[in-house]
């Protein structure tokens, strides 16, 4: 069980109470209550991760690692602080194995050039899930193209799940099987929220010898993610669907790779001495890390992970499972709407359409009436190619969201259908 499991919370898990910390939830939109319902896209911030930003910038302002003073001290300690709080809260081995990124993108990028370049060939495979974000499936393309690999997709049922027997029957090849050297999944659908077989998917990669990442992105503001009893390769993750600020994320890798891998940029920090006779590298993380970070990020992300940890993580599991729950019971009255992506084993994504409208013109009309979704394909294009679907609306919900924004989101929804069906 991971560690942020085993905490103590020191906060009783109370939504109306929570609600409290999240200023911009309390504003109007086009005359009516905010019910922000995009969170699969970025949640919004705790005043705790607002003032630890603003604190940086108002009392300790300075640059890390670099200078001789107070202020960069301090800046240091905050930002190597932050660090250890994601090392505890993925339950890395080290914090050395905690890099920092812009984002699970620049993760993904990151494993594709740096690890990627040295380990993938031609007629190597790099199997991906068809349920993947294109964050998850271009850089592998790039890649591929350039080194004469291919990107092979593995299958989904029609309930938006991994076909973990067909994955079987295809690394049951042993020919096929030797020439797959990575495969790379999301662990929870932005698209859908079906929550993926990682662990499993790890256990058959490991019987080819092939390395496993994993695009964490929607998954560590659900539930708690425990890297070591993953078994996972590599992992990332953005801030921004944390709780935490757009900008940074983390990418995190098993130490002996790292070490094995070159450098991803070159620049300041991720040097130990350069001259023209040649230049060497830093040690972990540094190695990863050229030119100044992104220090606020690091340290809001940092706060915001302090604020989730103050709960019951149980507890918030839960209540998005009911909000999800709630939301399929009440969905089920309107015959024109059409669950997309049914798995059990979901977090509180509710992705739909609604027979003869757009998902568009959906998204418009219910914003007018203050209510936030995501429309389109969500950045999962060849998802709604395989589902043969222009898109779907997507509600996403976080664990400031209520049964009332449920509710609103149904109320305003009776309202398009009277428009547009
Ligand atoms: N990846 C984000 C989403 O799913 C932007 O909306």
């Amino acid at each position: 069980m991971s560690q942020a499991l085993t905490a103590i919370s020191e906060r009783l898990f109370d939504v109306y109470e929570v609600r409290k910390d999240f200023p911009i939830l309390s504003q109007q939109v086009n005359g009516h209550p905010l019910v922000y319902l995009d969170n699969a896209a970025t949640t919004q911030k705790p005043i705790a991760v607002i003032d630890a930003i603003s604190n940086y910038y108002r009392g300790y302002n300075s640059n890390v690692h670099r200078g001789a003073h107070f202020l960069s001290d301090k800046a240091t300690h905050e930002f190597e602080a932050a660090r250890q709080t994601v090392r505890d809260f993925i339950n890395s081995p080290k914090s050395n194995q905690v890099i920092w990124t812009r984002g699970t993108t620049e993760g993904i990028n990151l494993v594709a050039s740096a690890w990627g370049r040295e380990n993938i060939g031609s007629g190597d495979v790099i199997l991906v899930s068809t349920l993947e974000h294109h964050s998850n499936i271009v850089p592998w393309q790039m890649l591929a193209t350039e080194t004469g690999a291919k990107v092979v997709p593995m299958e989904v049922s029609s309930n938006g799940e991994i076909d973990l027997s067909a994955l079987n029957s295809l690394l049951a090849d042993t020919e096929f099987a030797a020439s797959v050297k990575l495969i790379a999944v999301n662990y929870v659908s932005n698209a859908l929220g079906t929550i993926n077989p990682v662990k499993e998917i790890v256990k058959l990669a490991q019987r080819c010898n092939t390395k496993v990442l994993v695009d964490g992105a929607q998954a560590v503001a659900h539930f708690p993610v425990d890297v070591q009893d993953l078994g996972c390769d590599f992992f990332t993750f953005s801030g921004h669907k944390l709780y935490g600020p757009t900008g940074i994320g983390v990418f995190w890798g098993k130490e002996s790779l790292l070490n094995q891998m070159s450098p991803y940029q070159g620049g300041g920090e991720m040097i130990e001495r350069v001259s023209f006779s040649g230049t060497t590298y830093n040690e972990l993380p540094y190695k990863f890390e050229a030119g100044t970070p992104d220090i606020a990020g690091a340290i809001g992300l940092g706060a915001a992970i302090n604020y989730l940890n103050q709960f019951d993580r149980v507890a918030i599991i839960e209540h998005e499972h009911q909000l999800l729950e709630y939301t399929i019971e009440k969905s089920k009255k309107i015959k024109a709407l059409k669950r997309v992506g049914t798995s059990k084993h979901s977090v509180g994504v509710f992705s739909f359409l609604i027979e003869g409208a757009h998902p568009s013109d959906v998204g418009l009309l219910l914003d007018q009436q203050g209510v936030a979704v995501r429309t389109g394909h969500h950045c999962a294009q060849p998802l709604m190619e395989a589902f043969e679907l222009p898109g779907t609306v997507r509600a996403s919900f976080s664990m400031y969201n209520t049964k009332e924004d449920v509710d609103a989101l149904f109320t305003a929804l009776d309202k398009v259908l009277g428009f547009l069906v």
